[in-house]
């Protein structure tokens, strides 16, 4: 993976049919997704449960961009081994899963991923200062995690001040919760690169009719670039 600060389109597969996730996966890259977002939660970190390294590893088949796996789960230091060998390219922990997100983000580095670290709505952003030298990936959580579906909550000043933390170093800033045409320019504005969206993708297509997911994800676009 080359780093670069352009707009990327990250659908979430949380709001896929989840009999049919090979297919999605395909189907949301044929119709121009830059990453393929993977949401992992445990009934514990969040109160939803969706899947774990068996099914991400049988995601990687499928994936052809970047396989983006959002752990909602704590602890998380025992499972990031499970999804080097199931093939994620960045897996991102979240600074509230344990007390000791340094170390997790050096084990993630040391597996051979890209280290993501995430930060919920109640999180300030100066909790990553001392984590940007670890970090390739900042996501500001935009929803409470744990459901796909949910309104969009106003972090434009937490996205500014990660951006200011950052300052010139190869970081991603990841956006995700609530992302639609009316709301992406607001986190982009704000400095975010990589736009998280499963309703807003999903909405109205299915993988015989995905040329939906298409539209969603160009008028995503089209309302950050004009
Ligand atoms: C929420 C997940 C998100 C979710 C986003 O806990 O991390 O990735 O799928 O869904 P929307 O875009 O519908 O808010
Ligand atoms: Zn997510």
């Amino acid at each position: 993976m080359t780093f670069d600060r352009s707009l990327k389109i990250a659908p979430s597969i949380l709001s896929a049919d989840f009999a049919d996730f090979g297919r999605e996966i395909r189907a949301i890259e044929a119709q121009g997704a830059d990453w393929v977002h993977v949401d992992v939660m445990d009934g514990h970190f969040v109160p939803n449960l969706t899947f774990g390294p068996p099914a991400v590893k049988a995601f990687r088949p499928h994936v052809k961009t970047v396989m983006d796996v959002h752990l909602m789960i704590s602890p998380v230091d025992a499972y990031i081994d499970a999804y080097a060998d199931a093939g994620a390219d960045i897996l991102t922990a979240h600074i509230e899963a344990g007390p000791h997100i340094h170390r997790t983000l050096q084990a993630i580095r040391a597996a051979g991923m890209k280290a993501g670290v995430a930060l919920n709505p109640g999180t300030p952003a100066d909790a990553v200062a001392d984590l940007m030298d670890l970090a390739d990936m900042v996501l500001v959580m935009t929803v409470n995690p744990g459901f796909g579906g949910q309104k969009f909550i106003d972090m434009t000043a937490k996205i500014r001040r990660v951006r200011e933390l950052i300052g010139d170093r190869d970081i991603h800033i990841q956006v995700d919760g609530g992302v639609d045409p009316v709301t992406a320019p607001l986190v982009v504005e704000a400095g975010a690169d990589v736009l998280v969206a499963g309703s807003a993708v999903f909405r109205g297509g299915s993988v015989d009719n995905a040329d939906v997911y298409g539209t969603n994800m160009a008028a995503i676009r089209k309302s950050v670039t004009g």
